[in-house]
C-alpha cells in the first residue's frame, strides 16, 4: 500500500510525523479520481503522509471505480467528522444538503475542509469562509471552478494584488460540448445533448448545465476572488442554451463568429455586474478556439493586461487532481505549524 494511504494500524510507530487523518465524503466521479491520484503519490512533498480513514457514500453496496480497505466505507454522515484522528474533511457529495450541514459541522469541529461543490459555495460561501476564519481552519475549494485549471489559486495567490477589471469565460464543459457539436457536426440541440450524456459530460438531469445555473454558480465564486466580495446568485443575469437553435448557430457562423455560453463578471462603478448567456465570440477572442468540454477563463487586469487560463474543466482525474492540490496545501500548512 502506498505510504500516502496507510491505515493507522499499518503505521510504523517510529516514523514521525504522524499522518493526517482524512474523511472523504462522496466517492463518485471526483471522489474516485481523487483516491486514484492519492494512490499514485508516494509522499506529499516528502514531509507528510495522509491516512484515508473514512469514505462516506450513499450506497455502500454500489460497484466503485476504486476499492477501499475493510471498515473505511460507510453511510454515517457526522460520526467520521467527530473521529479525533480526522483533521481534513473532503466534501465531494455535491448539492446543498447534506453538504452544507456537514461542512458547517466540520468547520465548527476545528477540521480543515476541502470541497468541489460550487452549489453550496455559491449559496453559502460567505458563511463558510467566516466559520473557517472563526475556527482558525482552512476552507479550500479550488476544484469548484475550472476543474484542473488553477484559476482560484491564481486569483488568491499571484494575482491577489492585481486590480481585476473583468473576468469572463467558458466555465461549463457540457454546454460548450453541445454548442461545439451543433456547430461542427450540424446536430440538433437534443442530439448534441444526448451525445454529451453518452460521453459522460452531462448529468442524467442536465438542467443545471443547460439552464446556465452551473455557470452562474461558478461566476459568483470567480467574482468573489476577482473582486474580493461575495455576491448573490440572484444577481446573475441568466440565459441558458436550451433555446439555442441550429439557425442561431448558422447565423453566428455567417458572421464569422462562434456561439458560446459565456459567463461574465465586471466592475461597474461600485457594482459587480454578472451575466451568463449565449454570446457571439469572434476569432480574435481567446474563447473562440475553446472546443467541446474544455474550459477557458480570461481575466482583464489593470497592470498585467489580459491573462488566459484554459484546460479540462471537469473529469475524474482533472478535478481529483485539483482537490488533491488543496489537500496538499492544507497538509503543508499543518506540517509547517507542527515544525514551528
Ligand atoms: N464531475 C466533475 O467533473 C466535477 C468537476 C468539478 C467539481 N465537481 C463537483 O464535485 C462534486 C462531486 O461531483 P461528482 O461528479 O463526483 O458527483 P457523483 O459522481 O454524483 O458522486 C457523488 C458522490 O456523493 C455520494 N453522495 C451523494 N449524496 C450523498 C449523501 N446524502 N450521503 C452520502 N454520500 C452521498 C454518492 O454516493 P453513491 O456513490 O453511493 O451514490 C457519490 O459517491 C459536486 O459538487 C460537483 O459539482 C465535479
Amino acid at each position: 500500500m502506498s505510504s500516502i494511504l496507510r491505515r493507522s494500524s499499518d503505521r510504523d510507530a517510529t516514523a514521525p510525523p504522524a499522518p493526517l487523518g482524512v474523511a472523504l465524503y462522496g466517492c463518485g466521479t471526483v471522489g474516485s479520481g481523487l483516491v486514484q491520484v492519492l494512490r499514485a503519490r508516494e509522499s506529499l512533498a516528502g514531509r507528510v503522509s495522509l491516512d484515508l480513514l473514512h469514505v462516506v457514500v450513499r450506497d455502500i453496496a454500489k460497484r466503485r471505480a476504486v476499492a477501499h480497505p475493510d471498515g473505511v466505507l460507510s453511510r454515517a454522515l457526522l460520526p467520521p467528522i467527530d473521529d479525533p484522528r480526522v483533521q481534513i474533511v473532503v466534501e465531494l457529495i455535491g448539492g446543498i444538503e447534506p453538504a452544507h450541514t456537514l461542512i458547517v459541522h466540520a468547520l465548527n469541529s476545528g477540521k480543515h475542509v476541502i470541497s468541489a461543490n460550487k452549489a453550496v459555495i455559491a449559496a453559502h460561501g460567505a458563511e463558510l469562509e467566516s466559520l473557517a476564519a472563526q475556527n482558525r481552519v482552512l476552507f479550500k475549494y479550488g476544484a469548484a471552478v475550472g476543474g484542473a485549471i488553477p484559476i482560484l489559486h491564481a486569483l488568491r495567490g499571484p494575482l491577489r494584488h492585481e486590480p481585476v477589471r473583468s473576468i469572463r469565460g467558458i466555465v461549463n464543459g457540457t454546454t460548450n460540448y453541445i454548442l461545439t457539436q451543433m456547430a461542427e457536426q450540424g446536430t440538433s440541440f437534443e442530439a448534441a445533448l444526448a451525445s454529451a450524456q453518452a460521453h459522460g459530460f452531462a448529468e442524467p438531469d442536465p438542467f443545471a448545465d443547460v439552464s446556465g445555473l452551473d455557470a452562474a454558480q461558478k461566476i459568483v465564486i470567480l467574482a468573489r476572488h476577482a473582486f474580493g466580495r461575495w455576491v448573490s446568485l440572484d444577481d446573475v443575469e441568466l440565459t441558458g442554451i436550451d433555446r439555442v437553435s441550429a439557425d442561431d448557430i448558422r447565423a453566428a457562423h455567417a458572421e464569422g463568429a462562434s456561439l458560446k455560453l459565456v459567463a461574465d463578471a465586471r466592475m461597474d462603478g461600485d457594482r459587480i455586474r454578472m451575466k451568463v448567456a449565449p454570446a457571439l465570440v469572434s476569432p480574435n477572442d481567446p474563447l473562440y478556439a475553446i472546443r467541446n468540454e474544455m474550459n477557458a477563463i480570461v481575466i482583464d487586469t489593470e497592470f498585467s493586461g489580459s491573462l488566459v487560463f484554459a484546460g479540462p474543466g471537469a473529469g475524474a482525474h482533472p478535478a481529483g487532481s485539483a482537490v488533491f492540490s488543496d489537500i496538499a496545501a492544507v497538509a503543508r500548512r499543518v506540517a509547517g505549524r507542527r515544525g514551528s
